[in-house]
């Protein structure tokens, strides 16, 4: 191609180039993705995103974002926000006391922003994910204030207004006793540093989203009720006395049983507390071996959960825990249960890809 000689050649010979698409190109460009259809309804819809990811099967680290141009193409087009699946936990940021490690992390910032999408941070605080020279001795409530003080404080302010919404405090409530874990963050069950906690990530990101992210807590009836009510009462006290809390995360880490009756009404009743409510990390895990019925189930219950959202004018964003089974954690952590995600592991989209383009519709 000829060397462009002004501003107005050079318009020119992009026009040209990208007209120029092949048609098949073009047409891949032109087709709907869960991205358009969501932008369409001012609603958030991501993944959690792979990074320096370990394999057992493999035995090595995998990081689908820098070395799969499959998932990249798929995790840009597909989805308007990512949320890192390990890179911003304790363990992957804090190789010692003094040092932190950002290389991931900014990582993985870098390409939400150079595709346009928005970042959910997950997270500032939480009991597990924490790295040796943390959990292998003993700490003063004061050393766990400024240590909490001091992470929330440079990890939020590295990137404060990058960052859409965070998951400052992260399942903090006892599955089933319904009382804060006793925990390095909750010691002797004080729910002191929580309130500290979105102090300090206010602070730091005047302009992020601060939320409460937790599991099991969807539905106000059934064998999630005592914790659901232990959720909402730990959030209406912090509403109450004034700490800056903006969302409550609900994980939504599912199998093929998940049966709700009343999660609208749980939406409802933050909403009431004037709260967003947010979509952290659905997935939908099937036992092995794997059928067409349970792929057929799987995508309802996608669909469930994305009405849900949907006809919840307070829920702003529908994140899912990984986009392909390639990458889920489901295998690892629970043997016989696979196939949780939207696309196979060689990124065929599933059924409940699907199930969620028709609720986008
Ligand atoms: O990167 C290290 C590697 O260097 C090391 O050799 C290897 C073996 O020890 O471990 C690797 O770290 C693993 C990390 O995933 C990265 O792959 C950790 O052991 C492993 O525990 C960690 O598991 C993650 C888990 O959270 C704990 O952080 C899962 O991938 C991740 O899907 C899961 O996600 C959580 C959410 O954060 C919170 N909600 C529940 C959800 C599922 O448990």
């Amino acid at each position: 191609m000829t060397q462009p000689r002004s501003f107005g050649h050079l318009l020119l010979a992009c026009f040209l180039a990208t007209s120029l698409l092949s048609p098949r190109a073009a047409s891949a460009e032109a087709a709907p993705t869960l991205r358009k259809r969501a932008d369409a309804h001012g609603l958030l819809i991501g993944s959690a995103v792979s990074l320096g990811s370990w394999d057992e099967r493999r035995g090595e680290e995998l990081s689908p974002l820098r070395d799969s141009p499959r998932y990249r193409r798929h995790l840009r087009k597909q989805f308007n926000v990512v949320t890192p699946e390990n890179v911003m936990k304790w363990d992957q940021l804090r190789p010692g006391m003094d040092t932190f490690d950002f290389s991931l992390a900014d990582e993985l910032v870098e390409f939400a922003e150079a595709h346009g999408q928005s970042v959910h941070g997950h997270t500032l605080l939480w009991f597990l994910a924490l790295p040796d020279w943390v959990t292998e001795r003993e700490w003063t409530q004061a050393e766990q204030r400024r240590l909490a003080k001091k992470h929330i404080r440079r990890v939020a302010g590295r990137y404060a207004g990058r960052i859409h919404s965070w998951d400052v405090i992260n399942e903090a409530v006892d599955d089933t006793s319904g009382r804060l874990r006793d925990t390095m963050w909750t010691p002797g069950r004080s729910d002191r540093i929580i309130r500290r906690a979105f102090r300090w990530a206010r602070k730091a990101d005047p302009n992020a989203i601060l939320c409460y992210n937790d599991y099991n807590h969807a539905d106000m009836e059934g064998w999630q009720r005592t914790k659901s009510n232990a959720v909402y009462e730990l959030v209406r006290t912090l509403v109450r006395d004034g700490v800056p809390i903006d969302c409550v995360g609900f994980q939504f880490h599912l199998d093929h049983n998940f049966r709700q009756t009343a999660v609208a009404e749980n939406f409802r009743r933050y909403a009431d507390l004037g709260l967003q409510v947010q979509v952290t990390e659905l997935d939908v895990r099937l036992p092995e071996p794997i059928t067409q019925a349970d792929l057929n189930a799987q995508a309802s219950i996608y669909r469930e959960v994305a009405d849900l959202c949907l006809d919840a004018p307070n829920c702003t964003s529908l994140i899912m825990w990984g986009f392909t089974d390639r990458y889920s954690w489901v295998p690892w952590f629970f043997d016989g249960w696979d196939a949780a995600t939207i696309m196979t592991r060689g990124y065929k989209k599933k059924p409940a890809f699907w199930a969620l383009m028709d609720a986008l519709e």
